[in-house]
């Protein structure tokens, strides 16, 4: 892909290709140093540049020596699928040979320090028959004195239409790479090529034999390593980096670290801009992070206060669903009723699946009295209610249980949805059968003032206190896309749509005044977003073991999420995808799973919340029998009691330094290499407690390693470890592994420690 040509670079312009803009007068590099402002400094060696800070010697950026350091190339990407299940086919033609330099000068830029940058003029020279001029500016961004800004440009060729660019710089092999949003099966992605795309996670992701049937069909079902609802284009490296590029570079991009002594970023247009540093640590480098892309607003406190529940089907069962729980100690801070809207049944091999209706109004049947429902259990119980929301309408007139506005046919009407140039109407998703929709055009001014009145007036209104905001992922690329107000087109519309939707959200809440009150949590998100949205949630995990799409995986995304700035995170106890029938082949929740999974979450999360599955009735339920209800009781007293730790961290380390809650082992041992590879099998709640969850079956022991030469303190057996060894501890139902960190004296740890004594004899079975 790269050329031999380096000799070009640095090399006078008399000895470039000719082109029109190049004159023997251009002035040549004349510099070993050129002062970027603010302690930032560029040097100019025999073959390659670098940007050093202070007095550091370690390079904050080098281009990687005898390498262009920027290239293009022509050809056009490929997005095959539907409803957001798209496999991504990247396609280069005539990548350039090589890349020159013949200028650097101070240029007038706003927003730098000083307001100038330094501007870097060449070509990018034999890209087929294309040889063509591009400007690298660099400067010291006024706002974030810390780091040093970029703005790649290549000017488009009328010899060869170029297509993306590719920005390369130095690594090596010992530099590992975290971050780049929801990443579900790696640990470092050193060694992978990580495309960041907005989409379906798919169902199974590599885990096997189901990954494979679901692609069979061609649909992209089942997905890949690397699908996910992200896009997320910022990483921290081992060496204390970080890089990113602008929330406004929505193109296509595609991280490559599986070059040893390159990190290579495949963007697809002609110009990007972004920024990078070197922080002291992984944890400074994620401060540095949030101060340009934002921190997680403040998680309302009565999230500390105990389970919130997921239940379907009704007024009645949930009223005795809660009751139920709160007569065995259960403590419910809210519950969680998707189906508020009503369900309609989508026909399936063995089952009928439950599906929601788009249309933002309670249903008469499953809800008739909503508003008051909502304000009794609220009154009455102290327990919250939350629904759902999604940026879909759906077309309702075939409702059976009927509704009072059709939303679907309002937005129509107004022209308020993402567009089809080709049928010259609404762009439809269809989502099964019986289910199709417009996705709302978040672009559109008018669109956003009329959504706002709906939410305000028939959903917000009944006193609820949050909702699953969903999707986000969906918008198509296709050329015949049309949206109200696109940044260039359909490509750059469709990553920047989790922004626009998180932001939306944000914006309702600010505007109800409910930031104290207010829970909305995304699965979709876009570099930036995280400072519109108090909670991410992990997605639609497979209800299995899985290392890509089950139970593990959830570890996995919160360690990579949190090294992108998204501190507070939870999933849904129990899972969520239930296969059935494939080849005889069944994935269904057991009671097992779902116990691990509440002990999971009580010791990683802020928020404890299930979900019931996308087919319940197959499903193991927290309230299936005395002993699901039991077990999940115990996990929910887990949880609170670790309320008072966790709220210090998120006040303190999260809120301020934009810190994850749950931390992977790396960010404390940068330099163990084993602490560098790991993914699920533990990580840090905050600084004072280790963790290594069981997420298999059957297991009721676990071997974790323990980082670093501290000590480690089970909690439960009180035998201290010293670090740097692989240790086994008991840990039956009911008892995760968890460690405090150098004997940690914390107060806030108290409530758990009591909790630990007072239920260090209880045995839970399952039956
Ligand atoms: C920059 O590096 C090139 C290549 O080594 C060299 O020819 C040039 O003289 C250097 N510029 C200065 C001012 O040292
Ligand atoms: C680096 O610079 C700072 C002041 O900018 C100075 O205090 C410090 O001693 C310097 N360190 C070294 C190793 O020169
Ligand atoms: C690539 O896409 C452009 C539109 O962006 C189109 O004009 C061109 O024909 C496409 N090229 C190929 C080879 O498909
Ligand atoms: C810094 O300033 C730029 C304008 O130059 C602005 O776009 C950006 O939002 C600012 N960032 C912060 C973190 O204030
Ligand atoms: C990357 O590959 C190198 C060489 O095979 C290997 O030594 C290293 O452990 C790998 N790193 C990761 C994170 O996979
Ligand atoms: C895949 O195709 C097979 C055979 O047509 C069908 O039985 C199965 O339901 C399909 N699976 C999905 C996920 O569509
Ligand atoms: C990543 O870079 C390597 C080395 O240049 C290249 O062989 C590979 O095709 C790239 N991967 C992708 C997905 O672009
Ligand atoms: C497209 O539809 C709009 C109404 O939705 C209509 O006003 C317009 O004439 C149509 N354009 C074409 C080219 O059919
Ligand atoms: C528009 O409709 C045509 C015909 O149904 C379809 O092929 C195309 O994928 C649609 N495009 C969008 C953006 O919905
Ligand atoms: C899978 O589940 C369906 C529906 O519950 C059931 O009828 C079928 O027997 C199950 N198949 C296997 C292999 O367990
Ligand atoms: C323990 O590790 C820390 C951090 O790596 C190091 O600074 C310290 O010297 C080590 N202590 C001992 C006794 O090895
Ligand atoms: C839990 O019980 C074990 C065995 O009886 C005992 O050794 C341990 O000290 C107890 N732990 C706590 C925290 O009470």
């Amino acid at each position: 892909m790269y050329g031999t040509q380096w000799a070009a670079l640095f090399v006078l312009s008399a000895s470039i290709p000719p082109h029109p803009a190049v004159s023997a007068n251009t002035s040549i590099l004349e510099f070993t140093k050129f002062d970027l402002g603010h302690d930032f400094v560029m040097s100019n060696y025999s073959d390659h540049l670098s940007i050093t800070q202070g007095n550091f010697s370690i390079p904050i950026w080098s281009t990687v020596p005898g390498k262009p350091f920027i290239t293009a190339s022509a050809g056009n990407d490929s997005f095959v699928g539907v409803n957001g299940n798209l496999a991504i086919d990247e396609v280069d033609v005539d990548a350039c040979l090589g890349q020159n330099i013949h200028s650097i000068e101070h240029v007038p830029w706003e927003g730098a320090v000083d307001g100038g940058a330094a501007q870097i003029s060449g070509h990018l020279l034999s890209c087929g028959a294309a040889t063509t001029p591009y400007t690298f500016t660099l400067w010291v961004p006024a706002n974030l004195t810390d780091r040093v800004a970029f703005y790649i440009d290549i000017t488009q060729s009328s010899d060869q239409p170029l297509k993306k660019l590719y920005f390369s710089q130095a690594s090596h092999a010992g530099e590992d790479f975290y971050g780049l949003g929801a990443q579900a099966s790696f640990a470092s992605l050193k060694n992978q090529s990580v495309p960041i795309f907005s989409r379906e996670q798919g169902a199974g992701r590599g885990d096997e034999p189901l990954t494979s049937i679901a692609n069979a069909n061609g649909s992209f079902a089942g997905g890949d390593k690397f699908t996910t609802y992200t896009a997320i284009s910022s990483y921290i490296s081992t060496d204390g980096k970080v890089f990113y590029l602008s929330e406004k570079s929505t193109g296509y991009a595609n991280f490559n670290f599986t070059e040893p002594r390159a990190v290579t970023v495949r963007y697809d247009s002609l110009s990007v801009d972004g920024a990078f540093g070197r922080g002291e640590d992984m944890f400074d480098a994620v401060k540095m992070l949030t101060a340009a892309t934002g921190r997680m607003p403040a998680l309302p406190r009565w999230v500390d206060s105990g389970a919130i529940l997921g239940i379907q089907g009704g007024q009645d069962k949930v009223n005795r669903i809660v009751q139920q729980g709160l007569n065995i100690s259960c403590p419910v801070a809210a519950v969680w009723l998707q189906d508020w809207v009503g369900t309609h049944s989508q026909s399936g091999p063995y089952v009928n699946v439950s599906r929601l209706w788009w249309n933002w109004e309670n249903d008469e049947t499953l809800y008739p009295e909503w508003d008051t429902f909502v304000q009794d259990l609220r009154s009455h119980l102290n327990v919250r209610t939350l629904s759902y929301m999604n940026v879909f309408l759906a077309n309702v007139s075939t409702k059976p249980t009927g509704y009072v506005r059709n939303l679907y046919d309002e937005a129509s009407a107004l022209g308020y949805f993402v567009r089809n140039t080709t049928t010259n109407s609404t762009a439809i998703i269809s989502s099964g059968s019986g289910l199709s929709a417009g996705i709302i055009d978040l672009t559109n001014p008018d669109l956003r003032s009329w959504f706002i009145e709906v939410l305000k007036s028939q959903v917000w209104n009944a006193n609820i206190s949050g909702y699953m905001s969903d999707f986000g992922e969906y918008t198509p690329v296709t050329s015949d896309t049309d949206l109200y107000d696109m940044v260039s087109d359909a490509f750059f519309a469709h990553d920047q749509y989790p922004l626009l939707w998180t932001e939306f959200q944000r914006q309702v809440i600010t505007e109800l005044g409910l930031q104290d009150e207010a829970l909305v949590f995304h699965r979709s998100a876009s570099t930036g977003s995280s400072r519109f949205m108090n909670l991410f949630w992990v997605g639609d995990q497979m209800l299995d073991w899985g290392i890509n799409d089950g139970i593990k995986s959830v570890v996995t995304i919160m360690g990579h999420m949190g090294l992108s700035g998204y501190a507070h995170q939870h999933s849904d106890v129990g899972g969520y995808t239930d296969i059935l029938t494939y080849l005889d082949f069944n994935i269904t929740r057991s009671p097992e799973l779902l116990g691990r999974w509440g002990e999971l979450a009580a010791v990683s999360s802020p928020v404890f919340r299930t979900h019931d599955g996308n087919i319940p009735s197959v499903n193991a339920q927290f309230y299936s029998n005395s002993s699901t209800y039991g077990y999940f009781a115990y996990n929910a007293r887990m949880f609170v009691s670790l309320a008072p730790y966790r709220r210090m961290v998120l006040e303190t380390e999260c809120a301020t330094h934009g810190w994850p809650l749950s931390r992977p082992p790396v960010m404390y041992h940068t330099e163990d290499l084993q602490a560098r590879q790991i993914s699920y099998q533990s990580f840090y709640l905050g600084p004072d407690l280790y963790v290594a969850p069981v997420l298999d079956p059957q297991t009721f022991n676990v071997s974790v390693y323990l980082p670093g030469n501290g000590t480690f303190t089970h909690v439960w057996s009180g035998v201290v470890y010293a670090g740097g060894q692989q240790v086994t501890v008991d840990a039956p139902f009911g008892k995760p592994a968890v460690f405090i960190v150098d004997g940690a004296r914390t107060p806030e740890l108290e409530t758990f420690l009591q909790f630990v004594r007072a239920e260090n004899q209880t045995a839970i079975s399952i039956v």
